[in-house]
């Protein structure tokens, strides 16, 4: 294909409703020839004003739709494909925060099942503001989330390219694994995660403090293999809402945490107790387990202002690893 068709294929698609999930054409062009494409869409660099008006849109689908744990697990999947071995110089080969988790083959790797529920949600509010472009709206769902739910204000800055084709997905199996046997021959849990998260630059904090993201959401049996088809804190039986308001979303599955729509640090009280209808992953016993993250955890479990300081910073490094900003400084809302 020529690259004025190329180009004009890929402003078409970045247009059609379809488009987190259809493949668009093969674009081999340069960043300029990228920016024309987007102008010629009617795109341009996303503005402050843009992306308060998809933030709260966002506010309104996570509060209407009980969607917040969904979104952070999203975006998070989206950016813990980072190598830090691999320099930012050759993004998208560095993985990261990027947007690339919308094409197949990403989202149809195993550790991706149910995503794609996410992205259905998302698609509406990308349609309306185009120029904020995939990789900045799955990072805003997410901090948006923690903040609806009743979490720590994160402080995030905007401007990601974005990645415009699949060719720019992320090989599989970068993500951790939840039980043995570990894929990297890790005899332990807190081994594996280790490697996972130190090679995304992480420190034993980070992995503690963002472990403590599981206070959101639940394992579903017929997507990751974990968990129960239903307990009594995801039936609709119980109030699960920080703010005591009724909703639960979908019903069914396992939860970590009793109020599972509301952002605290009781992961940190739950995961040494032994209540049955709750879950605990290999890699949550982990944290209480070993000699140097469960006084981290500890210290989370007794201070909750500790944790939501240290899940933000950590927060923040996630929703930015391998990410390239446009302007370099990227844009605070
Ligand atoms: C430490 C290693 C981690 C492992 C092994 C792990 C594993 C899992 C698994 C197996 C599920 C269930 C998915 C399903 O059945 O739909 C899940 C859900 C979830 N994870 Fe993690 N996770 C890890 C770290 C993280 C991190 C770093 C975050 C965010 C910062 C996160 C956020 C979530 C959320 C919010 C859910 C609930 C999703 C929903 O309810 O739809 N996880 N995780």
């Amino acid at each position: 294909m020529r690259a004025s068709t190329a180009g004009l294929a890929v402003a078409l698609s970045l247009m059609a409703p379809g488009y987190a999930f259809v493949q668009p054409s093969s674009f081999v062009g340069n960043r300029a020839q990228l920016s024309a494409v987007r102008s010629s869409a009617g795109m341009q660099m996303v503005t402050k004003e843009e992306l308060l008006e998809a933030r709260e849109a966002l506010v309104k689908l996570i509060d209407s739709t009980n969607c917040a744990p969904i979104m952070v697990r999203l975006a998070w999947h989206d950016s813990g494909t980072y190598n830090k071995d691999i320099p930012v110089s050759e993004w998208p080969r560095c993985g990261g925060a990027n947007g690339s988790i919308r094409f197949e083959p990403e989202i149809n790797h195993g550790a991706n099942a149910g995503l794609v529920n996410g992205l259905k949600l998302l698609e509406p509010i990308h349609k309306k503001h185009p120029n904020v472009g995939w990789a900045d709206l799955l990072q805003l769902a997410s901090a948006t989330a923690v903040e609806v739910a009743g979490g720590p204000k994160i402080d995030m800055r905007y401007g990601r390219k974005t990645v415009e084709s699949p060719e720019g997905c992320a090989d599989e199996g970068y993500l951790p694994a939840a039980a043995a046997p570990f894929p990297d021959g890790s005899p332990e849990p807190q081994g594996h995660l280790r490697k996972v998260f130190y090679r995304m630059g992480f420190d034993d904090r980070g992995i503690v403090a963002l472990s403590g993201a599981h206070t959101l959401g639940r394992a579903y049996p017929e997507r990751s293999g974990f968990g129960k088809d239903s307990t009594k804190y995801t039936d609709g039986s119980t109030v699960i809402r920080g703010d005591g308001k009724p909703g639960i979303g979908r019903k069914g599955g396992q939860s970590w945490t009793y109020k599972w729509l509301s952002f605290d640090n009781s992961y940190f009280s739950i995961i040494p107790e032994t209540d049955e209808e709750l879950l605990k992953l290999e890699t949550d016993n982990a944290l209480f387990l070993d000699e140097a993250m469960r006084p981290i955890a500890l210290e989370y479990k007794k201070d909750q202002d500790k944790f939501f300081d240290d899940y933000a910073k950590a927060h923040k490094q996630l929703a930015e690893l391998g990410s390239v900003f446009e302007p370099e400084g990227g844009i605070a809302i």
